[in-house]
C-alpha cells in the first residue's frame, strides 16, 4: 500500500472497558469520551463498538460531533461537553441531545424558552478556569432550575487540571469543593441522576472520585500519560517503503539539508508526513520500525513524505511495511516524548487522509 493507514484493533477497547469497569465497579456509569473523532480513532466506528458493549453514554465536544454519531443511527445518550451556541442548544433540545450549561447566561436563556424536556448537565469550574459556572453561582442556578419544570438537570460535573498527579493538594481542594456542591444540589434537586469528575487518570489515581459516573477518554484508546500496562492501545500507524536509494558520504537529505551522510548508506522514502499527523518535531530524532529493526528518520519530515535510514535492514524492498507507532518498540508515548507533547496530541493529530482500517 502506498499510503499511511491506521490499523484500529476494536477488540482492545473491550479489554480497556473491562479494566475501567473493574476499577470503578458496576454501579458507576461510563460516559465514554469520543470527541475529536474518538481521539483520532474514528468516532462512528468507536461509538458503534461502545454501544455494542452496552456503554449507554457518550461525550463529544461539539454539536457537529454529536450529530455525526446520531446521523449514523447510533443512539446512546450523547452529551456535548464543549462550547455551544444558543441555536445549537435549541436543536439539542429538539433532537434529544444533552448539552452542557457552562455559563449562567445559558441558564437564563434555556429558562426563557417555551420548550419542554430540556435535559442538560451543569458544569462547575472548581479550578481549571476554563468552562463552567463559578461555585458562587451554584445557588442561583439551582433556584432557576428547581422553579422551572421544563428544566431537567441530568448531571453536574467538574474537571481536574492535574489528576495525573496522585498526590495533589489542589485536586483535593477541588474534590472538597465539588462534594459540597453535590450536597447542595441534592438538597434542592434530588432527581439529579449523575455527578461526575473523573477523567482517565483520575479513575486510576483517585478511587474516591468515581461518584456514579466517570468520563474516560485516553484510557479507552489504551493510552495513558503514565506507564500503565493494564490498558491496550487500539491504534497502529503503518505505511510502506515507496522508494529506496543509495547515497554516499556528503549527500544531504530532505529540506534544509539538515542531514548529511557520514558514509555510504541505503535510505528509504515512506509516504507519510506532517500533513498525516507525523510530527515535524521527529525530524532527525524519531525512529520507525522495519520488522524489529529501528530505523532513524533522516532530515526533515516533509508534508507527505519522510526519509528513513535502511542501513541496518537486510535487503529491503519497495512495499515492505514500516510501523510508525503502535507496538512495544515505538509507542505513541515515545513519539510524544520526542516531539515534546502528549499522547493525546499524537493520536488526535492523525489526519483525515490516513485511512482507518478496523480489525
Ligand atoms: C471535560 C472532559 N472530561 C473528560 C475528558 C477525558 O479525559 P481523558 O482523555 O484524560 O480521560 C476530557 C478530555 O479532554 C474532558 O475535556
Amino acid at each position: 500500500m502506498s499510503f499511511a493507514f491506521a490499523e484500529i484493533n476494536l477488540a482492545n477497547i473491550e479489554r480497556n472497558i473491562a479494566y475501567i469497569k473493574s476499577k470503578v465497579g458496576t454501579h458507576v456509569e461510563i460516559l465514554a469520551v469520543v470527541k475529536a473523532n474518538a481521539y483520532g480513532h474514528g468516532s462512528v466506528e468507536i461509538s458503534r463498538k461502545l454501544v455494542s458493549l452496552n456503554i449507554r453514554n457518550l461525550a463529544v465536544a461539539t454539536y457537529e460531533e454529536a450529530m455525526e454519531i446520531k446521523s449514523e443511527n447510533i443512539h446512546p445518550n450523547i452529551l456535548i461537553l464543549g462550547s455551544i451556541t444558543n441555536e445549537e442548544i435549541i436543536s439539542c433540545i429538539k433532537k434529544g441531545l444533552l448539552f452542557t450549561v457552562y455559563d449562567i447566561s445559558q441558564l437564563y436563556f434555556i429558562d426563557s424558552l417555551n420548550l419542554e424536556n430540556i435535559n442538560f448537565h451543569l458544569k462547575i469550574d472548581t479550578g481549571m478556569n476554563r468552562l463552567g459556572l463559578e461555585p458562587k453561582e451554584v445557588s442561583e442556578s439551582l433556584k432557576i432550575i428547581s422553579t422551572n419544570e421544563s428544566l431537567e438537570l441530568h448531571g453536574v460535573y467538574t474537571h481536574l487540571p492535574e489528576s495525573n498527579l496522585a498526590d495533589s493538594a489542589f485536586t483535593n481542594k477541588q474534590i472538597a469543593l465539588f462534594e459540597s456542591i453535590i450536597l447542595e444540589t441534592k438538597a434542592i434537586i434530588p432527581s439529579v441522576r449523575f455527578f461526575h469528575i473523573a477523567n482517565s487518570s483520575a479513575i486510576f489515581n483517585f478511587s474516591q472520585l468515581e461518584l456514579n459516573m466517570v468520563r474516560p477518554g485516553l484510557a479507552l484508546y489504551g493510552l495513558s500519560t503514565e506507564k500503565n500496562d493494564q490498558v491496550f492501545p487500539l491504534m497502529k500507524l503503518k505505511t510502506s517503503i515507496v522508494k529506496i536509494r543509495n547515497i554516499i558520504e556528503g549527500d544531504s537529505v530532505s529540506y534544509g539539508r539538515t542531514f548529511i551522510a557520514k558514509n555510504e548508506m541505503q535510505i528509504g522514502v515512506i509516504p507519510i508526513g506532517y500533513a498525516d499527523g507525523l510530527p515535524r518535531a521527529l525530524s532527525n530524532k524519531g525512529r520507525v520500525l522495519y520488522g524489529e529493526t529501528e530505523c532513524e528518520i533522516l532530515g526533515r519530515v516533509c508534508m507527505d513524505l519522510t526519509i528513513i535510514d535502511l542501513s541496518k535492514v537486510t535487503n529491503p524492498q519497495i512495499g515492505d511495511e514500516i510501523v510508525i507507532f503502535g507496538n512495544h518498540k515505538v509507542s505513541v508515548n515515545k513519539i510524544a516524548d520526542i516531539s515534546e507533547t502528549i499522547p493525546y496530541d499524537i493520536v488526535c493529530g492523525i489526519s483525515k487522509r490516513v485511512k482507518r482500517v478496523y480489525k
